[in-house]
């Protein structure tokens, strides 16, 4: 295994589908040098309202998938996944199957920032009802900034808006302005709105027009890229292991040609896939 990751050994970048493209856009950004493969589970998706069990079940397939293919280091880049399968991915898998790979998510690096962008120590999170009903959230935030209010509310409506190609319509709008009212009669005090989905960062010209401009908009693709470097920092003997030829491969477990249409614009620019059946 060791032979074959050092001859070839990109960085593995998970989602339930096309959303994780939005987080892997900025980490390709921050860090060009590196290999990558992205797999988006797209036969599967959505992974928002399932249970901890199979989105356990099919978060741990892809990630064997990914050691098969010699990464040595994979990212979750799905909240859902990373709400409700990273923890056990962690602490009970890898000892067993691989004690020397790594498997990372987004909610960490995010919670650990969170605190540099509210004054009014109130701080809204939007995402999917897995992500929303698991806490991970209110308890990461307040592990590092215990002074925080977290005020969490589902959005069941946006990832099928963004996937069927509406986030600019009308009924985009509805959604959107109705959302953010709800979580905004929670706590009118919220000064900072984290987009806790991969998907919503496409909404987000709609969602700046529903609030006022004071009120930040956290996405976490860049801040995810920004822990990404310093993780490979700090962790420079499994840096030295990640292959660097700046090559790129798309994966998907459903449609090569529909992946690759819907996949540019969470991307932002011409993606190829490939088919694999896990
Ligand atoms: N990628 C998922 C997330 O960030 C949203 C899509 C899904 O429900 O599978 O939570």
């Amino acid at each position: 295994m060791s032979i074959q990751a050092n001859i070839h050994s990109p960085i593995g970048v998970f989602d339930s589908g096309y959303g994780g493209l939005t987080v892997f856009r900025s980490i390709a950004t921050a860090l060009p040098q590196y290999d990558y493969i992205y797999l988006g589970d797209n036969g599967r998706a959505p992974y928002g309202n399932r249970s901890y069990e199979t989105v356990h079940q099919y978060t741990l397939e892809c990630v064997e998938w990914f050691f098969n293919m010699g990464c040595q280091l994979v990212i979750l880049a799905c909240n859902t996944a990373s709400a409700k399968a990273l923890r056990t991915i962690q602490q009970k898998d890898l000892p067993l199957i691989a004690p020397d790979k790594r498997v990372l998510g987004v909610i960490r690096p995010t919670a650990e920032v969170i605190g540099q962008y509210t004054k009014s120590r109130s701080v809204g999170v939007l995402g999917t009802k897995g992500t929303i009903n698991s806490h991970s959230y209110n308890i990461e935030i307040n592990k590092f900034f215990p002074d925080i209010k977290v005020h969490s509310l589902a959005c069941p409506m946006w990832v099928p808006l963004v996937e069927n190609n509406e986030y600019h319509s009308a009924g985009a709008d509805y959604f959107v302005k109705k959302y953010l009212d709800q979580l905004l009669a929670k706590a009118p005090d919220i000064d900072t709105i984290l987009l806790a989905c991969t998907h919503y960062p496409l909404l987000i010209d709609k969602i700046k027009q529903f609030l006022a401009s004071n009120i930040s908009i956290v996405a976490q693709g860049e801040i995810v890229a920004q822990s990404l470097k310093d993780y490979l920092f700090r962790h420079k003997e499994l840096e030295a292991l990640i292959s660097r030829e700046s090559k790129m491969h798309f994966y998907t477990t459903d449609d090569v040609n529909d992946f690759n249409e819907h996949a540019s614009t969470f991307f932002g620019r011409k993606v190829n896939s490939e088919h694999v059946h896990l």
